[in-house]
């Protein structure tokens, strides 16, 4: 769909690293599209492409490594603006005549650049700048025709340029905020080097894929999973105004839900956008599903199971329905090593609970495949939905029996809930929502002594988690104020009954995970 909408773009090539996702999100913050793709991409692809720049990636090989990953040799020869970033740079030196070493020590963390040559990719630089560096291997012999850009006190080339051609290589990593000028230096890239004119625009994306939408599906009808999740609730608002009501939502209430979030989505979409909305009271199901149940991929199973057949047993009733929107997002796409310009770009069906199988002979539309998170959330904002929905933290497709350790009961998911919604009440109320990534209740299966009144106690003790995170794969405890948590504790135990103690859990993941189960 990109191809369509875009007519400056600029390629990653993926060697592997961490950051080739960070380096596309930041390409796009400067209105400049972008896209990442496999890292053997030919030259003739790359040619009919006609990028206006290439970024080459780090990554966690050394270029002499028996089956590290080598780019085509020939997009050198394209004459098309080429910046390579780590293991990048010494792609470029490699195939171009240069040589790299193993460096004595691994470099890892701040370091200091001094630029040693005007350059454009310098405009606007301090002489003497910090940067942040990952990598074991550096360039010991420039290729010819390359000079030295910067160098720092252990490595004479932290930068390198061609005298007469646009090829650039920096040894640090410009993408990740550690690097104080690295923003400036990525856009002295895409603006004086590729010459681009921000014209990524998501205003401009959302027109052209609604009118794609609208070509695709004609006068037939689009069932679209409604979870209260910022995705799928994008993803419907982008529908519901691209082919207005030939859309139904099908939102399937577990009985797992947080406090109030049905009510909320109903409101949201058959008030604000009237859409065709099924609201299926699935609770009583899950339960009797879940009953005597404490294992938590069992737990899962069967939450998935009733899922589907609660979906598929309301999709059937709806008529002339040939098309399945899914929230897809650009991410999940390049993790399933599907690049949207691989040959093979299979994409990542969810495989967490809450998605749904191949074989229901739907044909699947997903608007949002181009997107990343932030973009996503943006779009949900232009699209009228409300703030409390596009920025809700995650929550897991089998909902709070994640959060109830053991068996799950009705009277426990009750008991869950009220604590959950206390806690993010507190959190919103003290400005913390947006501050932490996911913030939530847990209740554990222990019970121990307390004191109330006179009496004493035996009832269970309920964790509050809150985490920091960037991309949920690493993820820090928050450090949330003690005022804040000793008002979520006393609230909770005065006003919910059958707990007498509350912890705050402050294990980082890994080695935790974000969830209890
Ligand atoms: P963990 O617990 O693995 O969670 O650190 C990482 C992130 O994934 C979310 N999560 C899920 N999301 N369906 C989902 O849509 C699921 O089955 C599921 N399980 C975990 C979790 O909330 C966290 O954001």
């Amino acid at each position: 769909m990109a191809n369509s909408i875009t007519s400056e773009k600029i390629l990653v090539l993926d060697f592997g690293s961490q950051y080739a996702q960070l380096i596309a999100r930041r390409v796009r913050e400067e209105h400049v599209y972008c896209e990442i793709t496999r890292h053997d991409i030919s030259a003739t692809r790359v040619r009919e492409i006609a990028p206006k720049g290439l970024i080459l990636s780090g990554g966690p090989c050394s270029v002499y490594e028996e089956g590290a990953p080598q780019c085509d040799p020939a997009i050198f020869d394209l004459g098309i603006p080429t910046l390579g970033i780590c293991y990048g740079i010494h792609q470029m030196t490699h195939h171009l005549g240069g040589r790299v070493i193993g460096a004595p020590s691994r470099e890892y963390g701040h370091a200091i650049i001094s630029l040693a040559k005007s350059s454009p990719l310098w405009e606007g630089v301090s002489q003497s700048t910090r940067v942040w560096m990952s990598h074991g291997d550096q360039i010991a012999t420039l290729p010819e025709g390359f000079e030295a850009l910067a160098s720092t006190d252990t490595c004479a080339f932290a930068a390198m340029g061609h005298c007469s051609k646009p090829l650039f290589g920096m040894q640090f990593h410009p993408e990740v905020t550690h690097s104080d000028e690295g923003r400036q230096m990525l856009r002295n890239f895409l603006y004086n080097i590729c010459g681009c004119h921000q014209t990524w625009r998501l205003e401009d994306f959302a027109r052209l894929v609604i009118d794609d939408v609208r070509a695709k599906v004609g006068r037939d009808r689009v069932i679209c999973g409604l979870s209260g999740g910022v995705d799928s609730s994008v993803v419907a608002a982008l529908l519901s105004e691209a082919i207005g009501d030939q859309l139904s939502c099908i939102l399937v209430d577990n009985g797992l839900l947080r406090k109030n979030e049905a009510q909320s989505v109903i409101e949201v979409f058959s008030n604000h956008f009237r859409t065709d909305l099924h609201v299926v009271h699935g609770a009583d199901l899950f339960l009797e599903q879940l009953a005597g149940i404490s294992e938590p991929q069992e737990k899962r199973r069967r939450i998935g199971h009733a899922f589907i057949n609660c979906f598929a047993q309301e999709a059937e009733k709806i008529d002339n329905a040939k098309f399945l929107a899914q929230g897809t997002l650009y991410p999940d796409v390049i993790e399933s090593g599907g690049a949207p310009d691989g040959p093979a770009a299979t994409i990542k069906l969810h495989h967490n609970v809450g998605g749904l199988p191949k074989d229901l002979n739907f044909e699947l539309i997903e608007p949002l495949r181009d997107l990343f998170k932030d973009e996503v959330r943006r779009l949900g904002i232009q699209l009228g939905l409300p703030e409390e929905m596009v920025w809700r933290h995650p929550f897991p497709g089998p909902g709070l029996a994640v959060r109830c350790l053991g068996e799950v009961t009705r009277e426990k998911l009750d008991v869950l809930r009220e604590a959950d919604a206390i806690v993010l009440e507190e959190l919103r109320a003290a400005g913390w929502y947006r501050k932490t990534s996911q913030t939530f209740a847990v209740l554990l299966p222990v019970q121990s002594v307390g004191v109330m009144g006179d009496a004493r106690t035996y009832e269970n003790a309920l964790a509050i988690r809150s985490v920091c995170t960037e991309d949920f794969m690493t993820a820090d405890w928050s450090r949330l104020p003690y005022d804040l948590l000793a008002k979520m504790s006393t609230r909770i135990i005065n006003e919910i009954k059958g707990i007498n103690r509350v912890v705050y859990d402050i294990s980082s993941k890994p080695p935790a995970t974000i969830e209890w189960e």
